[in-house]
């Protein structure tokens, strides 16, 4: 097929009284005297190209004449600069092309603003509206953007597994990966013999590739593995997914300090990034998604997060006057209330809490020589929460071990985790950045099954 320029570029250059074809899909018809006006899209970019179709076009009543919305279609003609409102430069077609109808009495996307809601049921659809298109570009360009961030530091990339042995988070959420029968399943002693299984032991979908990258930092320095992560977590909320997509860089000789300096950096990288790349589809979301984006991503960009000891949190709520859903007291797991309390009320602006009580965090985190705490990091953002949890890794073996012993976890199946301590150990540090969380607050979409293409939720696979 031919080769033709992108509606974006063609915004961009304006190569005008030159002969150009372009393809998309149609957003919109008017129809005025002798003549159609088309808006054209072709996903490259939110502001779409005005295609001027006059009736002496050989199918202009056999075919133009009958276009719809989502209809895709070429059209040839030159470019010229246009005397109307609204836009720069318009096409003067001399050739309109159908490639595929869309008939308007069943098709589901109309010119008309549909709720986020509806536009789930179609997920398959719904990527060719403003909104939707505009989260895509953003997702992509801020995937790019990790991938600068950490190939301009050094860092080396790591694909980590997707099936997995081991439950890195400790909390039970996996998904079972299996290729046994589940009508007949092979039993013995009672129990499911996973011996018979694929693997020969029983598997599941990563709920975190950070184990793996451990033991990757412990061999070229500083890596980071991005990829999906899955959670069978029964959480229905506007923060969580199913199945998600993590960054989980890893620094070896790195200390909890130095995880919380490279997060931060991070986050306002990204956000720097999009204001500068992104600029179209940031304004489209303040005009109809979050009036108050551009000030709340300034906000980030503009100060040093706040950091604080967990204790200290719990000092600041306890004092707060408020009365929470979930009581605070020292030792319990900041709940999401309490989150926003700290990063919207108090401070207003990024939090990082850091020394959590061991009792609440995974079994690799470093205890701290209080005995009581562990080097454990959350960066909570307004409006989002939890965006980042990290830690510095425990590298001493005995302290390790025992807590793994303390958290009901066998031993035999980590021995090769262990290894990483028994040889050439050393301080090292990571965190896990939720990039869907990162889009929402990029974008201010309010529900997270908005910021993925198709999302995966307790009782929901979209399609
Ligand atoms: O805090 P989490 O559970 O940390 C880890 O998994 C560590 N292994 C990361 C590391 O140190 N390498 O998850 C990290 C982040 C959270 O802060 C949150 O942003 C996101 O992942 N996240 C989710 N995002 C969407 N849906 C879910 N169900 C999520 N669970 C966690
Ligand atoms: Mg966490």
């Amino acid at each position: 097929m031919e080769k033709t320029p992108r509606i974006k570029t063609i915004l961009t250059e304006k190569p005008l009284n030159r002969d150009i074809c372009v393809q998309g899909w149609l957003k919109s018809k008017r129809d005025s005297k002798g003549l159609s006006f088309l808006d054209l899209t072709d996903g490259s970019s939110l502001s779409g190209l005005q295609v001027i179709a006059p009736e002496t076009l050989a199918n202009y009543h056999t075919d133009v004449s009958r276009l719809s919305t989502g209809c895709a279609i070429a059209a040839r003609g030159q470019l010229v600069a246009s005397p109307a409102k609204g836009q720069e430069v318009e096409l003067h077609a001399r050739e309109i092309i159908v490639y595929g109808w869309a008939p308007p009495e069943s098709y589901p996307l109309q010119k008309k603003r549909h709720s986020f809601e509806f536009l789930r049921s179609v997920a398959h659809l719904r990527g060719r509206t403003n909104s939707l298109g505009a989260v895509a570009r953003v997702r992509s360009r801020l995937s790019w953007a990790i991938q600068q961030f950490f190939q301009q530091r050094g860092f080396f990339q790591i694909h980590t597994p997707v099936i997995t042995t081991s439950d890195c988070e400790g909390a039970g959420e996996m998904f079972t990966v299996t290729s046994l029968d589940l009508q007949q399943l092979p039993l013995a002693n009672g129990a499911v013999d996973f011996s018979r299984d694929f693997f020969g032991r029983p598997a599941s979908l990563t709920v975190s590739g950070q184990l793996e990258a451990e033991a990757y930092a412990l061999a070229l320095g500083n890596v980071y593995t991005f990829g999906p992560t899955f959670r069978a977590e029964n959480s229905n909320t506007s923060r969580h997914l199913a199945e998600f997509w993590m960054l989980e860089p890893e620094m070896a000789f790195c200390d909890l300090e130095g995880d919380m300096d490279l997060a931060e950096e991070l986050l306002k990288f990204l956000i720097a990034d999009c204001l500068a790349n992104c600029a179209e589809e940031l304004e489209l979301f303040s005009r109809f998604i979050d009036k108050d984006l551009p000030a709340r991503l300034d906000n980030v960009l503009r100060h040093d997060f706040v950091r604080l000891s967990y204790t200290d949190a719990v000092k600041e709520l306890e004092q707060s006057g408020r009365e929470f859903t979930f009581p605070v007291a020292w030792g319990i797991d900041l709940q999401s209330e309490h989150e926003r309390y700290l990063a919207e009320t108090l401070f207003q602006r990024p939090v990082i809490v850091i020394d959590y009580p061991k009792t609440i965090k995974p079994f690799y985190m470093r205890v701290n020589d209080d005995n009581k705490t562990v080097a454990a990091m959350d960066i909570l953002f307004p409006g989002i929460g939890e965006i980042i949890g990290g830690s510095q890794r425990e590298e001493r073996l005995e302290v390790l071990s025992a807590r793994m012993e303390e958290a009901g976890i066998d031993l035999a199946s980590y021995q090769w985790y262990l290894d990483l301590r028994r040889y050439g150990t050393v301080p090292h540090a990571g965190f896990g950045l939720g990039f869907e969380r990162m889009i929402q607050f990029a974008t201010g979409m309010a529900n997270i099954r908005d910021v993925i293409a198709f999302p995966r939720t307790p009782g929901s696979t979209a399609m």
